[in-house]
């Protein structure tokens, strides 16, 4: 980690992304300052109407007229694993699809065994470069699933990891119990009776351990039923944690209409989302994360309603799905790129995808994804001219400071 400095102060020459014209779909910047108080940001506008007794305290930082946007939010990773899964890749590109891989056995049960043999300290090592390199991108804020555990311990020790993370790293991170996202082998032909042991036992464990933000799962012909999924959502509804879930990834299961009963944060995935689907979303105010990552991997054909989505003003999110399954990905300015060039979004949609919409889904809208007064310090310097290249370049790594929990981050790490 870099040293890090306090943001305190006024930070000048700036281009302010306006996020009102963003969200309206118009790209566009706006000279400006920030001032920052106690970590948290105290003005953001137009120099010439920054109170008096803000310009004068502080230090100030020279923004060198750098494009500045809210700090990245990566609304959905499965970042804490052990082991890599690059075998299969090559299995999928010989011929074998995700499914098949995975009821031989293969894919997210294969990265179980792994990660059940790693200690906690094995896992928190090979999840900081992974963290580091997201961040570099300009993310501030990421939420990490469990979900490869399967196990009481082997869960917690990823949540554990996933808290460790956010300590060590100065980034906001937001947790996921994913107990169902795969059946572990030692209940073979015994779907329910995992689902009792993660509904009884593990969700309410782990949730008084402090270690729970919301709960998912995943609901596919490879994962969960609608009816398992919803003896999850009660448990999490019993004890008062937000759902999101793996929906409508590889089939229709009618998970979203399910999960938007639930008052859903997001519905993640949803290529195969059907309109009886996204009409309760809309209702719910659930959020639709898109993840190209995992589109694009799995070399998958079938894409998201995302003019249906659009037209029903269901907002959109974008992010990794950092697995190392479907997604190994670590850079979400590549996805904001894979979200217009394969899904058709505009930029203005894709970067709201990554900011404010993200912060939504992950219940954090009051205080991410947007530069405003009162919220904790989180923003992006870029060396770019304007906001389209965000997502026109790829493997660029333009964030050439970042303002993350009130700290001056260079380069993002
Ligand atoms: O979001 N779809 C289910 N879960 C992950 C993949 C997990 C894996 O294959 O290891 C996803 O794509
Ligand atoms: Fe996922």
């Amino acid at each position: 980690m870099n040293t890090q400095l306090s943001a305190d102060g006024l930070w000048h020459d700036l281009r302010l992304l306006d996020m009102q014209a963003l969200l309206a779909g118009e790209l566009r910047t706006t000279p400006g300052v920030i001032a920052v108080q106690g970590g948290r940001i105290t003005y953001a506008g137009p120099a010439l109407a920054l109170p008096e007794g803000l310009s004068t305290s502080g230090p100030r930082h020279d923004g060198g007229g750098a494009l500045v946007t809210p700090g990245l939010v990566d609304c959905h990773t499965h970042l804490v694993y052990g082991g890599q899964r690059a075998g299969e890749f090559a299995l999928r590109l010989a011929g074998a699809s995700y499914e098949e891989i995975a009821r031989a056995g293969g894919g997210i049960v294969s990265t179980v065994r792994a990660t059940r043999e790693a200690s906690e300290e094995a896992l928190l090592a090979a999840a900081a470069p992974r963290l580091e390199q997201l961040l570099a991108d300009g993310v501030t804020a990421i939420e990490i699933k469990s979900g490869y555990g399967l196990e009481l311990a082997a869960e917690r020790r990823q949540l554990r990891v996933a808290r460790a993370l956010g300590e060590r790293h100065g980034v906001t991170v937001k947790t996921s119990f994913l107990g169902a996202h795969a059946l572990p082998p030692e209940f073979a032909g015994r779907a329910d009776d995992y689902i009792a042991q993660v509904c009884d036992h593990m969700l309410p464990a782990l949730a008084d351990e402090g270690l729970v933000d919301a709960v998912d799962a995943f609901c596919e012909r490879i994962g969960f039923t609608l009816a398992q999924t919803e003896r999850v959502f009660q448990a999490a509804e019993r004890l008062g944690l937000p759902v999101k879930l793996h929906a409508e990834q590889l089939s229709d299961m009618d998970g979203a209409a399910l999960a938007a009963r639930y008052g859903a944060l997001s519905c993640d995935h949803v290529e195969h989302l059907s309109p009886r689907g996204i009409a309760a979303m809309r209702d719910a105010g659930s959020v639709a994360v898109l993840l190209p990552g995992a589109y694009y991997a799995l070399r998958d054909t079938h894409l998201p309603p995302v003019e249906a989505l659009r037209e029903a003003g269901v907002p959109m999110a974008v992010s990794t799905d950092h697995n190392p399954g479907t997604s190994p990905a670590l850079s979400l300015l590549l996805m904001l790129n894979m979200a217009c060039t394969l899904f058709r979004l505009t930029v203005a949609e894709a970067l709201a995808g990554v900011t404010v919409h993200a912060a939504r889904a992950l219940g954090l809208q009051a205080t991410h994804g947007r530069i405003a007064t009162g919220v904790p310090a989180n923003f992006v310097l870029w060396q770019l001219q304007e906001p389209a290249e965000l997502a026109y370049w790829f493997g660029q790594r333009p964030a050439c400071r970042v303002v993350r929990q009130g700290r001056i981050v260079e380069g993002g790490r």
